[in-house]
């Protein structure tokens, strides 16, 4: 199943990324965003994952992110995290790119991650943009204020925001000095983050997708790997030993 050219690639390469999506946390018991019980369907996250929202209703945005914040703090990354996390160990240069903000990556021991869209786990002031790292609870009920008297946000980007601009800028600089690239669990259309496998690509890396399904992108790349990444990024790993 693994080809002789992504073998070769794993054991030579010298700098390797991963852009991770929801479907690498989906085996963690995380919903995807666009499948059949996707969050988005439940929550209609237009109405709540935007800043007018938030201003419009707080408490209820508060709410929500609690409720979310429950969930993820229940569950555990699985054997696709932990992959990852090694494969650091292997490459003298790997960045791991995630559009995902459930913090699971953290806790399976990732420590060079470039987090595209934030981290459910932190909040910021909404005003001054000071960051609460812990001293919010998730059980916190009610939304609280900044010592500037800002409300407190979660620390995610929401719809109609823009990236982080540093991390953004790694994460390009991070795919256009690669010569392994994985895009692994993401749909592969929401902008910007979708340009990176192609800018790897550009720049002259072996580009691999590993998804249980084809996506807009995969007949652009050199390799799909069928299947969920619980499953394949481990083996990937065994190649290394
Ligand atoms: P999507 O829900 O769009 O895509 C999830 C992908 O994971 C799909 O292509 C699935 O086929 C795949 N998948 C499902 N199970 C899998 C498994 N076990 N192993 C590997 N892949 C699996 O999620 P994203 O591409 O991450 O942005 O969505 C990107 C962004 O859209 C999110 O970060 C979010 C949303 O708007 C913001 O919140 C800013």
């Amino acid at each position: 199943m693994i080809s002789e050219k992504l073998a070769d690639a794993l054991r030579n390469s010298k700098r390797v990324v991963a852009l991770t999506g929801a479907g690498v946390s989906a085996e963690s018991g995380v919903p995807t965003f666009r499948g059949d019980s996707g969050l988005w369907k439940k929550f209609r996250p237009e109405e709540l994952a935007n800043f007018d929202a938030f201003i419009r209703n707080p408490q209820l945005v508060w709410e929500w992110y609690q409720y979310r914040r429950s969930l993820i703090y229940e569950i555990e990354p699985n054997p696709g995290h932990y992959a990852l996390a090694n494969m650091e160990k292997r490459y003298n240069e790997f960045h791991l790119i995630t559009q995902n903000v459930d913090g699971l990556h953290h806790v399976a021991g990732s420590t060079n991650i470039i987090e595209l869209h934030g981290n459910i786990r932190r909040n910021k002031c909404a005003s001054c943009e000071k960051i609460y790292d812990k001293e919010i609870s998730f059980q916190q009920k009610d939304v609280q204020k900044c010592e500037c008297g800002g409300l407190i946000r979660p620390d995610v980007v929401w719809f109609g925001e823009v990236l982080p601009a540093d991390a953004l800028q790694r994460a390009f600089s991070a795919a256009e000095n690669c010569e392994l690239f994985f895009s692994i669990g993401t749909s592969a259309i929401v902008q910007p983050a979708a340009q990176l496998p192609f800018a790897a690509k550009e720049a002259g890396a072996y580009v691999v997708e590993i998804n249980p399904e084809k996506t807009a992108i995969t007949s652009y790349l050199d390799e799909h790997l069928e299947g969920p990444s619980g499953e394949i990024l481990p083996k990937l790993l065994k190649i290394l030993d």
